[in-house]
């Protein structure tokens, strides 16, 4: 027992876990502050099996030796870890629900950067292999408040070099591969004969990990299980900091594999994904695949992999990723739901059979296979419909906006703003909203207005001011929201999506498209003048 003499009041979790800097979880007792609450609150701890890995970010394995004495301490019975402590969201979810865990804890900022200097992160999934739920998390900040000790047991380090099998105490300690399992289930979904045939005939693709987690999946992946040559596996070693790098699969962050496939000519397809392996990039020759546009080819196209060949129960897409999937899925005549941001609002109705495939407009798509956007599942799932139809994704894209028009889109983030000066613009907005009704915008005019507001269909529970929806009479939606994984400032989020018929125009540059929208919501939100800022920090 470790007396604590005064609680910790900073641990309120955000949408993914608790996050903050390096050197904030390196302050004393703070990382087993908060584990000590996760400890008390998550149910079935005594006795039960608990996942734990992480990103392999700095901090990754002092936080997996803290883990394991204080679960021993609390009567947990038996923690799978992994080899070097490298495991990736995607592939923890796929473990918890494989050994019916209590839950898992991912050691991960996910696209933060790491290192001594950058973030950590401790994201709680619970039984079902998501993330926790919102009543969980907030029982986990309430019992931090009042926390006066914890508990933990001596026991030197457990070596995490090889698989292995150890004790500490009456808990049993079980070092396996974290890569296998996932594999496994990756063969289970999709045809990986005919993606290797494809991809090794005239396809060549280039993978970039970016230097995090997704390194050793990839390459025992690509460069193994579907033969491709080596060096298709970009920056495959996991690192402490990244390299240096921004772990953020976007045409920003992942810029030299964007050059790679926008200017080169040496691959036909390339993909990227995030520190800890659950967002997803996909580049074509000379072609970027916007997000929301992603989540409704793999819609339309889901019947071409075997695992989801008899159809799909339904979708749901986060609200601010475009509408493209809502006339996919009416064309399939299924249910399409619109959620909060953040992947917990999936849970339910991926875990009552309501959805099979989901997706956020932040490089995030994902299926009922585990409870986690996948960012490997979404690579090999295009690889899957692009070897079916013999075609590229040029080719794949043009075809389907020739089907159901374009929904030309744009996320526009001003990052690490002052959070007086974020808020300020926001609640200006919120409060202008009901006169802006009838207003001229861009080239249209507004017909709606609304802080979105989300009501369970499963369990009835309302989640309320998630972001501020302006709708015009053309279709077009504008919304902004207040990021809630940053960890310096604030930053504020502006959507952007205009629609484009069959009839229209179907091949503009979306900046341009998206002109008039762009330049009205900067007038009316005053966003350049408030920040000072005179462009955003990263346009996606
Ligand atoms: C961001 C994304 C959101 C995603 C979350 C976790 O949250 O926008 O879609 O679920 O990261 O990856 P935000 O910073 O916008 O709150
Ligand atoms: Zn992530």
């Amino acid at each position: 027992m470790v007396k604590l003499s005064t609680p910790f009041t900073d641990q309120k979790p955000g949408t993914s876990g608790l996050r903050k800097s390096s050197k904030h979880f390196e302050q004393p007792h703070y990382l087993e502050s908060f584990l000590e609450a996760i400890f008390r609150t998550l149910p079935g701890v005594k006795g039960g099996t608990l996942i734990v890995g992480g990103d392999g970010r700095y901090g990754n394995c002092r936080a997996i030796d803290i883990i394991l004495r204080m679960a021993s301490a609390h009567g947990v019975s038996k923690v799978i870890t992994t080899v070097n402590g490298i495991l990736s969201t995607p592939a923890a979810s796929n473990l918890i629900r494989k050994h019916k865990a209590i839950g898992g804890i991912i050691l991960s900022a996910s696209h933060n950067p790491g290192g001594p200097e950058g973030d950590f992160g401790v994201k709680l999934n619970a039984a079902n292999g998501g993330p926790a739920s919102e009543s969980l998390t907030n029982d986990i900040y309430t019992c931090t408040l009042n926390l006066d000790e914890y508990k933990i047991v001596e026991n030197s380090e457990i070596s995490l070099e090889s698989p292995g099998r150890h004790f500490i105490s009456s808990m049993i300690v079980e070092v396996i591969d974290g890569v296998e399992d996932y594999l496994y289930l990756m063969q289970k979904l999709f045809d990986f004969d005919q993606i290797s045939a494809f991809i090794n005939k005239d396809f060549p693709i280039a993978f970039d990990a970016l230097n995090a987690v997704t390194g050793p999946y990839a390459s025992r992946l690509f460069e193994g299980l579907l033969g491709s040559p080596l060096g298709t596996v970009r920056n495959g070693l996991p690192k402490e900091d990244f390299g240096g790098c921004h772990p953020d699969p976007n045409l920003t962050y992942a810029n030299e594999l964007a050059e790679l496939l926008l200017e080169g000519t040496n691959y036909s397809f390339g993909a990227a994904c995030d520190g800890d392996g659950d967002r997803n990039m996909i580049l074509g020759r000379g072609c970027f695949v916007n997000p929301s546009d992603s989540l409704a080819v793999l819609v339309a196209n889901a019947h071409c992999a075997p695992a989801y060949k008899d159809g799909l129960a339904g979708v749901a897409r986060s609200m601010p990723t475009s509408a493209a999937v809502d006339l996919v899925a009416r064309d399939l005549g299924i249910d399409c739901f619109e959620t909060p941001t953040g992947w917990k609002f999936f849970g339910n109705l991926l875990d009552t059979g309501k959805i099979t495939i989901c997706g956020e407009e932040s490089f995030g798509t994902g299926s009922n296979h585990v409870r986690e956007k996948d960012g490997l599942w979404a690579v090999l799932f295009w690889l899957q419909i692009l070897a079916s139809k013999q075609c590229t994704v040029d080719h794949l894209m043009s075809q389907h906006w020739s089907n159901y028009g374009r929904h030309y889109y744009s996320r526009h983030d001003y990052e690490e703003i002052p959070t007086e000066i974020a808020n300020g613009i926001y609640n200006n907005i919120e409060k202008k909203m009901p006169a802006l009704i009838g207003n001229s915008f861009a080239d249209s005019s507004i017909i709606f207005a609304d802080n979105f507001s989300y009501n369970d269909p499963v369990d009835g529970s309302i989640t309320d001011k998630q972001g501020l929806r302006l709708i015009l009479e053309d279709g077009s939606r504008l919304i902004l929201r207040l990021s809630g994984t940053g960890t310096k400032g604030a930053t504020l989020r502006v959507y952007l999506e205009r629609y484009v018929s069959v009839h229209g125009k179907l091949n503009q540059n979306p900046q341009l498209a998206l002109r008039g929208l762009i330049q009205d919501i900067d007038l009316m939100a005053e966003i350049s003048h408030r920040t000072g800022m005179n462009r955003p920090t990263v346009i996606t």
